[in-house]
């Protein structure tokens, strides 16, 4: 039986329908067999159960919405650690429509801080925030101690929940520790997120809208190394404290748009200069030596990480085309994209 340090035996994954928290799910179902997992999701457009086909035993499925007290609380039944990976993600529709963001990012943070208050008996919430909480920074990396100045209502939003989470512990003694992860990329992300959009939409043959000229920059931290960076602070993390979790891996956008163009083979004419994104962070860089104070270290460089993904979105083609088919999903920022 293998748990998780701090002897976590049922982990309730809030968001586990997800992206990352999908990828988190397969990995500790795969790894930790002595752990109970309980997906608690409430399958907005980003959440898909096909991320988790195939997962049987010691786990569980629970719809349910992260603001709802009543629903949080019941499920919190046995659970030793939370990982908070329930949000609404994509910064282009934050600009487009921020209310949602700020009902789950910050008042559903909330809920879940006053369900684990009230049950007493929670070992550990790991909340996972965002690097984007700091805003952009020209040059050198954020620390984190770094003053947060969020820019879009998204980061915003998540800063909201970051210090409230932090609020929680301060000032209720709450086992809470915070995860600030850079940009991820990977199997199973959204079709909406700059990696997966351009990679699905390279392989119909449909333009790729570059914001701006292209320049601003990302560091790209491939899922598996955030899944098992969250296992470390699971496992080491000191309540109260916010880690940084980065790749040291900075491409351009066009840098990215260029690599995923020649992987599949495509010509750079798919590629269209459209309007800069309102806000439009810069440059996201991170310091993660507090991290890596607990052993961890990201192992997928770049271009290995993104030719994986790449080759799983061509072996997928099902999975993201019923995403497309299904979801009017890109209606409402069509306008980024004509
Ligand atoms: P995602 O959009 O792929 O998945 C979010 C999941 O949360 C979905 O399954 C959705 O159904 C669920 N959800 C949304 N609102 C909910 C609610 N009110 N109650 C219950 N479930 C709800 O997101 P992701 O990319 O996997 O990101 C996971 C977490 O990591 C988020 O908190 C995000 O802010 C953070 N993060 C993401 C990245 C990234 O690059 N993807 C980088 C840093 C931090
Ligand atoms: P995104 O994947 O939305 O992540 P975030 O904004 O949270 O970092 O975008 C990554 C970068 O790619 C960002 O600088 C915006 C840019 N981008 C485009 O140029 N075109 C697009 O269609 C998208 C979705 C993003």
């Amino acid at each position: 039986m293998r748990v998780i340090g701090r002897d976590i035996r049922k982990i309730m994954v809030t968001g586990g329908a997800g992206f990352i928290g999908s990828n988190f799910i397969r990995h500790v179902h795969g790894r930790h067999p002595g752990v109970e997992l309980l997906n608690f999701d409430k399958l907005t457009y980003a959440g898909n159960l096909e991320n988790l086909e195939g997962i049987a035993g010691r786990y569980a499925f629970v719809q349910g919405d992260i603001r709802d007290m009543t629903a949080v609380a019941a499920a919190l039944d046995g659970v030793d650690a939370i990982v908070n990976f329930a949000a609404e993600t994509h910064v282009d529709r934050s600009i487009h429509d921020p209310g949602d963001f700020i009902l789950t990012d910050v008042y559903g943070v909330f809920v879940l801080l006053e369900a684990m208050k009230a049950r007493g008996s929670v070992k550990l919430l790991v909340h996972v925030s965002t690097d984007e909480v700091y805003g952009s920074i020209a040059a050198g990396r954020f620390h984190e101690e770094s003053p947060l100045n969020p820019s879009s209502p998204y980061s915003a939003s998540k800063a909201g929940g970051d210090r409230l989470a932090y609020s929680y512990c301060k000032t209720y003694g709450l086992p809470v520790v915070i995860a600030r992860p850079a940009n991820n990329y990977g199997p199973c992300q959204y079709p909406e997120k700059l990696i997966p959009f351009f990679v699905t939409r390279a392989l119909q043959d449909l333009p790729l809208p570059l914001y701006g000229d292209g320049c601003n920059c990302r560091d790209w931290l491939h899922v598996e190394d955030t899944v098992r960076g969250i296992l470390s602070l699971l496992e080491q993390g000191e309540p109260g404290q916010a880690y940084n979790l980065g790749a040291g891996q900075e491409r351009s956008n066009l840098e990215v748009t260029r690599a995923i163009l020649s992987l599949l083979g495509k010509p750079e004419s798919l590629v269209r200069r459209v309007a800069d994104r309102k806000g439009h962070d810069f440059r996201y860089a991170l310091d993660f030596d507090k991290a890596r104070s607990l052993g961890w270290e990201p192992q997928i460089d770049f271009d290995t990480g993104l030719r994986r993904t790449v080759e799983w979105y061509v072996r997928h083609e099902r999975w993201w085309r019923r995403l497309i088919d299904r979801n009017e999903y890109l209606r409402p920022l069509q306008k980024n994209y004509e």
